[in-house]
């Protein structure tokens, strides 16, 4: 399984994707420049994405901890989500998310 992460240059990264991993975990795990500073304890909101608008119906909903934390990223956009609050599984297969600016190192 993989998903499709596309860096502050703009390329597209295919990165394999494990099946119970957070977003932010596998996006770390391949060593691409995202800060996630509070180690996915929703407290921080510099795992920030911008999920592709196609594959951003397909996820479950946002949390409180969330939605409160999001706030407090720098630009929001309709499809943000903190990418340490959304869980792989298969039906995530070949999602594809962007690096958002405040998250990137
Ligand atoms: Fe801190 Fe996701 S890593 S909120």
């Amino acid at each position: 399984m993989k998903i499709f992460v596309t860096d502050g240059h703009g390329v597209e990264h295919e990165v394999e994707a494990q099946d119970g991993w957070t977003i932010m975990e596998i996006i770390r795990d391949a060593g691409l420049p995202i800060k996630a500073e509070c180690g996915g304890s929703c407290v921080c909101a510099t795992c920030h994405v911008l999920v592709d608008d196609e594959w951003f119906a397909k996820l479950p909903e946002k949390n409180e901890e969330e939605i409160d934390m999001l706030d407090l990223a720098l630009e929001v956009f309709d499809t943000s989500r903190l990418s340490c609050q959304i869980e792989f599984d298969k039906s995530l297969d070949g999602l594809k998310v962007k690096i958002a600016q405040d998250a990137l190192m």
